[in-house]
């Protein structure tokens, strides 16, 4: 049942490709991207001013990756909150506004409560979630659901994929209720979408590297991950792994605040993951962490960058150096966090943790 492996999250990891294409699957039809459940009419899609998405732990991070694509291309404001403060603030809602509710399980309390806030203001909410018949779909106006399949392990790795997949999908279906795309540049974006599981696949071919320099780091106190734009947020989803499987103290920045107090971290040694953006898609955000990384490492830090294959510039500033396929800008978050939950994975089992059941932590926390 796990698939030769001694633990489900191994399994769940090989299977994000299949995951991210499920989730695309009949959600592109007669030239439309469409939701599995709509309880909102075209117009209420049509008429949403702002957006909100609100979310827990790794959902949140899918979250603050919807919020590039989003605005990018609808043009529509979006925030992007932990469910648990969302509830407990007074947010400006009204029937305009989208609440995109994400969640794996569909049962986490908090963001359960922050869907009926929004709903007691007349919001509309629309659930992103993996498990069909659970309670935030159910009081939800709107509902695309990810398809991963069950997910055993405790940390998430392919609903969290899944996750992007799918607000990647909300994002092109508010373009097109609002015109912001035209049909054929959303039939675009959804054919780079289709082109992700077989990217995925090669990145999972880069496992024993990752595992090699895992092992070799595996008694570290301290790992940092930095990014910038949509490499922050997996900055963030490749500390959370860390956290919680490796019980590893793990932090991620964004790359640019490193002068603004994180910089005086670094010491010899300190491993630090950088997850650099295609040198062609950003070239300016490019730059930027090149520079980065030349400042981390002419302090000391190890440093471990997650790059484009062939992109050669960064080679003199990476101890190690794990390539990806190139991808556009929004999607190659679905290839850049595959390595670092191998990587968080490795180490727990270098610990001697149980990778599928870490210390303390629930699969789905339905309590406050
Ligand atoms: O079921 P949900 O997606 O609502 O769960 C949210 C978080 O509890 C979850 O993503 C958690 O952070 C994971 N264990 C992270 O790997």
């Amino acid at each position: 049942e796990k698939g030769g492996h001694d633990y489900f999250m191994l399994k769940e990891i090989e299977e994000q490709p299949q995951a991210v294409a499920d989730t695309l699957l009949g959600h592109f039809a007669d030239g439309k991207i469409v939701l599995d459940e709509q309880r909102l009419s075209e117009q209420d899609l049509r008429d949403v001013d702002k957006v909100f998405v609100v979310a827990c732990g790794s959902a949140y991070h899918s979250g603050l990756l919807a919020k590039y694509a989003i605005e990018h291309w609808t043009r529509l404001p979006v925030e992007v909150e932990l469910a648990s403060e969302f509830r407990y603030r007074d947010p400006v809602l009204d029937r305009s506004t989208l609440v995109v509710a994400i969640s794996q399980s569909g049962e986490t309390a908090d963001t359960l409560e922050a869907v009926r806030h929004a709903k007691d203001q007349k919001a509309r909410v629309l659930a992103v979630c993996n498990t069909n018949g659970s309670q935030i779909p159910r009081e939800a106006d709107a509902v695309l659901y990810t398809r991963a399949g069950p997910e055993i392990g405790v940390a998430s790795t392919k609903a969290f994929l899944a996750q992007v997949t799918a607000n990647y999908l909300v994002g092109l279906a508010l373009a097109q209720a609002r015109g912001t795309k035209y049909p054929d540049e959303v039939a675009h974006e959804f054919s780079d979408l289709e082109s992700m599981p077989a990217l995925v696949q090669r990145v999972l071919e880069t496992a024993p590297a990752v595992r090699a320099i895992a092992r070799d780091l595996a008694q570290s106190s301290t790992v940092l991950f930095l990014g910038r734009h949509v490499g922050y947020p997996v900055a963030l989803e490749g500390a959370l792994k860390l956290k919680e499987l490796a019980y590893m103290h793990a932090e991620g920045f964004a790359a640019g605040e490193l002068k603004h107090g994180p910089i005086a971290l670094i010491e010899d040694g300190l491993p630090v993951i950088v997850v650099m953006p295609s040198p062609k898609g950003r070239a300016m955000l490019h730059s930027k962490l090149l520079s980065n990384i030349r400042e981390i490492q002419a302090r000391g830090a190890r440093t471990i960058v997650i790059a484009e294959e062939g992109d050669d510039t960064v080679r003199p500033f990476a101890d190690d150096l794990i390539e990806i396929p190139a991808a556009p800008t929004l999607l190659q978050p679905l290839l850049s966090t595959v390595p670092l939950q191998i990587f968080a994975a490795e180490i727990a089992q270098a610990r001697g943790y149980d990778v599928d059941k870490p210390r303390n932590l629930a699969k789905s926390v339905t309590v406050e």
